[in-house]
C-alpha cells in the first residue's frame, strides 16, 4: 500500500449526493436501495434465487439456489439449465431484432454496426463453423483476437455450444500463449491475421503460430479472422480462413442447454508466484451478476450507448463488454485502437460522433488524458453522456476531479467500481441514482454482497476508521468457481488465509487492503500480496522475475513496484547478473536486452521500467528478500530503517546508487 495514497484517502472530504435530476430517473435511487439491502439481509439466497428467476431465461428451471455443503466451492442454481448465448441474443430478437447491440470503430475510422439479428447470425454461424471442426460441450477454444466484434462473436459461439473460451489479450507474446494454451489443453485458436494498434499492425497470426511451434499438443485446429488483409501463412489441415469456414453455414445453431455450474470461460491472470491462474467462471450466476450489476450500477435504459473501453482480453471486457450488457439488451460500443490516435481527443470523438450515453475506463487513461490538457475535451461536443464510471485500480483524487468537472461538467454521477477477474462482476460501487460518492472511495458493496475488514488474525477491524484486509463474508452468485485444475489452489489462495469462522463463514480474502471510513465507506489502498497493477493490469512480481531469470546472462532478479504519474504503479526490477556485472554502455545494451526479453516472455506491458544491476539484493539470514526495502530504493527514499541484520548490509548503498 501507499503511504501517499493512505494519507489522501483520509483527507479527502468531498462528497457529491446524486442529482434530484438523476436519482427520479434512475433504476435504483435511495428508498428501492434501502429496500434492497434489507431484502438481502432478511433473506440471502431467496433475494439471489428471485432475481435468478425474473432475469434469466432457464431451460430448466433452478430448484437450489445455494449448495454450500462443500464450501468453499459452492455452487449456485446448480439443478437448472441454461444457455448464456440464448440469454444474451435469441431472447431479444421477437422485441429487439433490429436494435443495435455493438457499434464499431476501429483506429483508423472504419466502422460497422450489428443488429441484435445480425450478431445473432453471426454467432450461429460460426458456432456452425466450430461444432464442423468436431468441438463439443466442455472442449476449451482458446480466443487470441483484437478488441473487435469478432471477439465477442467468438465468445458467444463459444457459449451457445457448451464450449468454454478462453480470452488471451492480443497484446501477450507467443510465450504467454502457449503457457495459456497449454494449461487449457485447447483444441480450437481462433485468431486473426493482426490488428491495428497505435498506427501500427499487430502481427497476431504470427504470434499464434510461434505459440503453436512452441507446443500446444492440444491444438488440432486455428480459425483465423481477416482484419488487416497483411500477408500470412496459413498451415494446411490446421488452419482456416474464418470467412471461408462460416460461407456455407447456416444462420442458426440450436443453443446447447447447460447446468448452471457449467463452466462459461477461463481467464488467465496473475497471482502471487510465475504461473497464471486459470480462474473459472461457471455459466448461471456467472450472467447473473453481470446482467444485474450492469443494471443497477450503469443503470442501464433502452436507448443508452455504453461504451467500456477495457478489451475483451480482461474480465472488465467480458462482464460490460460481452456478457451482461448483451444479456440486457443493451446497445454497446466498440473502439478498436489506442485512446492517442490521430490525438488525445480521439475517446471523446467517438462520444461526440457515436453519441455514447455511458462511459466506463479505467483511472490510468483518465491520467493520461488529463495530463494532455482540458482543451482537448473541452472541444467535443459530450452532450449525451450522463454517466461515467471507473475501473481497474484505485482512482487518485484528483484524477476523480478532473473527471467529474472536465468531463462530468460538474453534473454527471461517477461509479468507481471495485472487483476482481475472481469476483466475476462489480462488488462495491456506488448506485448512481442513490449513493452520495466520495471522490477516491468505491463506497459499499452492492445489495446482496457482503464485505468487511479484518485484521491479520482474520478479526473484523471495528471503529469509525478501519484498515485492513478486504474480504468479502458471503458467497455470491458470479464468484469464480476455482481455478482451473488446481482447486487444492483455489481454497488456499482465497479461502486459506484466515480460519473459518465459529458461524461457518468462509472469509474470502481479495488480496486488497482497504480502508473504512465512519459513513462505511471502502477506501482501497491496493494490493496486498505480490501483484502490481501497472495501467489496471495485473501483474505478478514472480511472473516479471521467471522472465528475467529464463535470460542467460540472468541469475537472480527482484521485482517490485513504484508509485507511478500515469500508470499507477511502475515495474522496478533489481537484476544479478551470471558472471561479472557489466557498466556502461555494456550495462546499457543489457537493460535494453532484458527489457526485450520480458516482452517476449510475457507481453509489452510488463517491460520494466527501470532494471537495476547489481552484484546481490538485500536478504535476511534466512535468505528471504527484502522486498519492503527494494520498495523503498525504488521510490528514491532515503533508507533509515536499521539493515544492520542483513546478511549484506553493503549492498543497499549499492542499489541505491549510493556505492
Ligand atoms: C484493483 C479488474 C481500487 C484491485 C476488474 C483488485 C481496484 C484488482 C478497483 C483486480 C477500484 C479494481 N478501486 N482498486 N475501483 N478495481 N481494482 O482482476 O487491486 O484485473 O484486486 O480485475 O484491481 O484486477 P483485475
Amino acid at each position: 500500500m501507499s503511504s501517499d495514497n493512505f494519507q489522501s484517502v483520509l483527507t479527502e472530504t468531498r462528497v457529491f449526493p446524486p442529482s434530484a435530476e438523476f436519482a427520479a430517473a434512475a433504476r435504483v435511487n435511495a428508498a428501492k436501495m434501502a429496500e434492497l439491502r434489507a431484502a438481502a439481509a432478511a433473506d440471502f439466497t431467496g433475494f439471489w434465487g428471485a432475481y435468478a428467476k425474473s432475469e434469466l431465461s432457464w431451460a430448466t428451471p433452478f430448484k437450489t439456489v445455494l449448495d454450500d455443503s462443500k464450501a468453499p466451492n459452492y455452487r449456485w442454481f446448480h439443478d437448472g439449465t441454461l444457455n448464456a448465448s440464448y440469454n444474451c441474443l435469441d431472447r431479444h430478437l421477437a422485441t429487439k431484432g433490429d436494435k443495435i447491440a455493438i457499434r464499431y470503430e476501429g483506429e483508423k475510422g472504419d466502422t460497422r454496426n450489428y443488429t441484435y439479428r445480425e450478431l445473432h447470425a453471426e454467432v450461429c454461424k460460426l458456432a456452425n463453423a466450430i461444432k464442423a471442426k468436431g468441438i463439443v460441450k466442455g472442449d476449451r477454444v482458446v480466443l487470441y483476437l483484437p478488441h473487435s466484434p469478432e471477439a465477442v462473436i467468438a465468445m458467444q459461439a463459444c457459449a451457445r455450444l457448451g464450449v468454454i473460451h478462453s480470452v488471451v489479450f492480443g497484446g501477450f507474446s507467443a510465450t504467454a500463449l502457449r503457457d495459456r494454451i497449454e494449461d487449457t489443453g485447447a483444441k480450437l485458436v481462433i485468431t486473426a491475421d493482426g490488428n491495428q494498434r497505435g498506427g501500427n499492425v499487430v502481427d497476431l497470426k504470427k504470434a499464434c503460430d510461434e505459440a503453436l511451434a512452441l507446443g500446444c499438443p492440444s491444438v488440432e485446429g486455428v480459425i483465423v479472422a481477416k482484419r488487416t488483409g497483411h500477408a500470412i501463412t496459413m498451415k494446411d489441415g490446421r488452419d482456416a480462413w474464418w470467412h471461408e469456414a462460416t460461407a456455407k453455414l447456416p444462420a442458426d445453431c440450436e443453443p446447447v442447454n447447460v447446468e448452471a455450474e457449467h463452466p462459461l470461460f477461463l481467464l488467465y491472470t496473475s497471482g502471487s508466484t510465475g504461473k497464471p491462474k486459470g480462474i473459472q467462471h461457471c455459466t448461471g450466476g456467472y450472467l447473473l451478476g453481470a446482467m444485474l450489476s450492469a443494471q443497477w450500477v450503469f443503470d442501464l435504459k433502452e436507448d443508452d450507448l455504453f461504451w467500456c473501453t477495457a478489451d475483451v482480453g480482461w474480465v472488465t471486457g467480458h462482464s460490460y463488454v460481452t456478457y451482461g450488457p448483451l444479456a440486457n439488451g443493451a446497445s454497446v460500443m466498440i473502439y478498436e485502437g489506442v485512446p492517442t490516435v490521430p490525438d488525445a481527443g480521439r475517446f471523446w470523438k467517438i462520444c461526440q460522433d457515436h453519441g455514447v450515453t455511458i462511459f466506463y475506463t479505467a483511472p490510468t487513461a483518465i491520467r493520461a488524458l488529463m495530463k494532455s490538457g482540458e482543451e482537448i475535451p473541452n472541444q467535443y461536443d459530450l452532450s449525451e453522456l450522463r454517466l461515467l464510471g471507473s475501473v481497474g485500480e484505485p482512482i487518485n483524487p484528483e484524477a476523480w476531479m478532473w473527471y467529474h468537472r472536465v468531463i462530468g461538467k460538474e453534473k454527471l454521477p461517477i461509479v468507481d467500481t471495485w472487483w476482481q477477474t475472481e469476483t466475476g462482476s462489480i462488488m462495491m460501487s456506488p448506485l448512481p441514482g442513490a449513493t452520495p460518492t466520495k471522490p477516491g472511495s468505491c463506497t459499499q458493496p452492492l445489495p446482496g454482497l457482503f464485505a468487511d475488514v479484518v485484521d491479520e488474525m482474520g478479526e473484523p477491524v471495528v471503529g469509525k476508521t478501519a484498515g485492513g484486509y478486504l474480504v468479502l463474508t458471503k458467497p455470491w452468485p458470479s464468484m469464480l468457481r476455482t481455478i482451473w485444475g488446481d482447486n487444492e489452489r483455489y481454497k488456499k489462495t482465497y479461502y486459506g488465509q484466515f480460519p473459518v469462522r465459529p458461524d461457518g463463514t468462509h472469509l474470502y480474502v481479495a488480496g486488497d487492503s482497504t480502508h473504512r471510513d465512519e459513513d462505511g465507506y471502502y477506501w482501497i489502498l491496493g494490493r496486498t500480496d505480490d501483484v502490481l497493477n501497472v495501467s489496471g493490469h495485473r501483474l505478478g512480481t514472480m511472473e516479471v522475475e521467471s522472465a528475467l531469470v529464463s535470460h542467460p546472462r540472468v541469475a537472480e532478479a527482484a521485482v517490485v513496484g513504484r508509485p507511478h504519474e500515469v500508470k499507477g504503479e511502475a515495474v522496478c526490477a533489481f537484476v544479478i547478473c551470471k558472471g561479472v556485472r557489466p557498466t556502461g554502455d555494456e550495462a546499457l545494451a543489457l537493460i535494453k536486452e532484458l527489457r526485450e526479453h520480458v516482452a517476449k516472455e510475457i507481453g509489452p506491458i510488463a517491460k520494466p521500467d527501470d532494471i537495476r544491476l547489481a552484484d546481490g539484493l538485500p536478504k535476511t539470514r534466512s535468505g528471504k528478500i527484502m522486498r519492503r526495502l527494494l520498495r523503498s530504493i525504488a521510490k528514491g527514499e532515503e533508507i533509515t530503517q536499521d539493515v544492520s541484520t542483513l546478511e549484506n548490509p553493503g549492498i543497499v548503498a549499492q542499489l541505491a546508487g549510493k556505492a
